[in-house]
C-alpha cells in the first residue's frame, strides 16, 4: 500500500476533443459539471467555441468554463490559457445579462494574455502564408504563445496592477514595433491603445486573479469531482497533430493536466468526445472530406458552421484510422459519441478504416500533413442508415437497429474504452448515458 491514510477519491475527469475540435465538448461539460466542484479550462483561447444548450438558453462560450451555470461549481482558466481580456469582459457581460453570475469564476495568475496586436499578426502573418496558410480562426493564439514560449509575454497577474501592466506592454510593444521601421506604427502596437481595456479588466477581474493550486489542492484533498474540459481536438494538438495545419497549444490529454496544474497521477477518467461523423475547419487533409450533396446535407442539418468564426466547415465520414491514433495519444476511458441525430435521414454512411496514397496501402494515421493530404478514404464499414428521429431514445436499446450497429462499429476503434454517451440532440437532455 502506498496510502497512509484513508482518504476520499476525488473524480477528476477530462473531456478531450478526439477529432479536429466542434466535437459538442460544450454538451458533455455541461452535463458532467451539472454536479461538478470544479470546472477548469486548461488550454486553448478564445479560437475555441463551446455550444451549450440548457435550460437557461443557448450559450456560445469561448473562455468561461461551462460549468458556469452550476452556481455551486468553481470554474477556473487554468495557466494554460490564452486569455483575451476584451473577449473575457464581453461573455461575462453577456452572461449576467441573461442572469448567468460569474462570481464563482476564477482565473490563474500564470494565463498568458492576448491583446490585439497578436490578433494583428495573426491576420498578417496568414496573409504572409498564401498557399501554406493555415485557416487560423484570426483570434491571436499562435503569436500569444509564440510570446510565452519567447518568454516576453505578459502573463495575467499583471491586471492586478494595471499601471505596471501598462508600463510591461510599453516595453513589449517598443520591441514588437521594429518591424514597421520606417512606416507607420499601427495602434494596436501602442501602449495607449491598451489603457482603457486594461483599466476595465483589472477593475472587473483583479480580483478574481488568484493562485488556483490551493483551490485545487484543496478540493483533491476532500474528494471533489472536477471536470478539465479541453479546446479543439487531439489532431490539432501543436505537438501531436497534423502539424503544422494545427493549433498552438497541447489539445491532448498532458496539455490539459499541465495547463490545469492537475497533479497527473490523480486523474481518473478520460472522456474522449467523437461526432458520429467527422468535421474539420481551416485548412489540412482530411481523408473522408465529403465534397458533395451528401456532405452538404450533414452541414446543414448538424449547423456545422464555426462558433468563433462563422465558417462552413468541412464534413465527412467517421476515420477510424484518425479515432484509433487519438485513443492512442489520450487513453479514453469512455467515449461519447455526439450528433448522432445529425445522421438521421443522411442516407448511406461509412466508416474509414484504411487509406491508400498512390497505390499504397497505408494503415496508420499520418500526422505529416502533406502526406495526409494525398491519403484517399478506404472504407471498411458501410450502414444503410436510419430515417427515424432519435431526439426521444432514453436507452441505446431505443435506437434503431442500423444506429446501434453503426455505434458499436465506430467503438472497434477505442480498445479498452467504453461507450459512455450518445448526444441526440441539442438540449442537455437529449443525451443518453450508456449503462457501465
Ligand atoms: P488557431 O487556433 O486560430 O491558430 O487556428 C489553427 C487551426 O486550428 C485552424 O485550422 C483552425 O480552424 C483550427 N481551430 C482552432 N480552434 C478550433 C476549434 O475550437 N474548433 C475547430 N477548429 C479549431
Ligand atoms: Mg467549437
Amino acid at each position: 500500500m502506498f496510502r497512509t491514510s484513508a482518504r476520499k477519491e476525488s473524480e477528476v475527469i477530462a473531456v478531450v476533443g478526439g477529432q479536429w475540435g466542434d466535437e459538442g465538448k460544450g454538451k458533455i461539460v455541461d452535463y458532467l459539471s451539472a454536479d461538478a466542484d470544479v470546472v477548469i479550462r486548461s488550454q486553448g483561447g478564445d479560437n475555441a467555441g463551446h455550444t451549450v444548450s440548457n435550460d437557461l438558453g443557448k450559450f456560445a462560450l469561448h473562455l468561461v468554463p461551462a460549468g458556469i451555470f452550476n452556481p455551486k461549481t468553481v470554474n477556473i482558466i487554468g495557466a494554460g490559457v490564452a486569455l483575451n481580456p476584451k473577449t473575457l469582459l464581453k461573455e461575462i457581460a453577456e452572461l449576467e445579462a441573461r442572469g448567468v453570475s460569474a462570481q464563482n469564476l476564477r482565473i490563474s495568475p500564470k494565463a498568458h494574455l492576448a491583446f490585439d496586436y497578436h490578433l494583428f499578426l495573426d491576420r498578417a502573418q496568414e496573409d504572409g502564408r498564401g498557399e501554406k496558410k493555415i485557416g487560423t480562426t484570426k483570434r491571436g493564439i499562435g503569436p500569444t504563445y509564440m510570446d510565452k514560449a519567447e518568454r516576453i509575454g505578459l502573463q495575467a497577474r499583471m491586471l492586478r496592477n494595471p499601471d505596471k501592466c501598462l508600463q510591461e506592454l510599453r516595453s513589449v510593444l517598443s520591441k514588437k514595433a521594429k518591424i514597421f521601421s520606417g512606416s507607420a506604427i499601427p495602434d494596436e502596437f501602442k501602449a495607449e491603445y491598451y489603457e482603457g481595456l486594461i483599466r476595465e479588466a483589472a477593475e472587473k477581474f483583479g480580483k478574481i486573479i488568484v493562485d488556483t493550486e490551493p483551490i485545487v489542492h484543496e478540493h483533491l484533498g476532500r474528494g471533489a469531482k472536477f471536470v478539465i474540459e479541453g479546446a479543439h481536438g487531439a489532431l490539432l494538438d501543436l505537438d501531436h497533430g497534423t502539424y503544422p495545419k494545427v493549433t498552438a497549444s497541447n489539445s491532448t490529454v498532458g496539455g490539459l493536466l499541465v495547463g490545469a496544474g492537475m497533479p497527473p497521477l490523480r486523474l481518473t477518467r478520460v472522456v474522449g468526445v467523437f461526432k458520429a461523423y467527422q468535421t474539420r475547419v481551416g485548412e489540412g487533409g482530411m481523408p473522408t472530406e465529403l465534397k458533395n450533396e451528401q456532405g452538404d446535407l450533414i452541414r446543414e442539418r448538424g449547423h456545422e458552421y464555426g462558433t468563433t468564426t462563422g465558417r462552413p466547415r468541412r464534413v465527412g465520414f467517421f476515420d477510424s484510422v484518425a479515432a484509433q491514433y487519438a485513443h492512442e495519444i489520450n487513453g479514453f476511458t469512455d467515449i461519447a459519441i455526439t450528433k448522432l441525430d445529425t445522421l438521421s435521414g443522411a442516407g448511406n454512411i461509412k466508416i474509414c478504416s484504411g487509406y491508400k496514397c498512390k497505390g499504397q496501402a497505408v494503415e496508420r494515421f499520418q500526422t505529416d500533413d502533406e502526406f495526409l493530404i494525398q491519403c484517399e478514404p478506404v472504407y471498411g464499414g458501410e450502414f444503410d442508415g436510419w430515417n427515424e428521429n432519435i431526439s426521444s431514445a432514453k436507452n441505446f436499446d431505443d435506437l434503431p437497429e442500423s444506429a446501434r450497429q453503426y455505434c458499436n462499429a465506430i467503438m472497434k476503434a477505442f480498445t479498452g474504452a467504453e461507450m459512455r454517451f450518445l448526444g441526440i440532440g441539442e438540449k442537455r437532455s437529449d443525451l443518453i448515458e450508456c449503462e457501465q
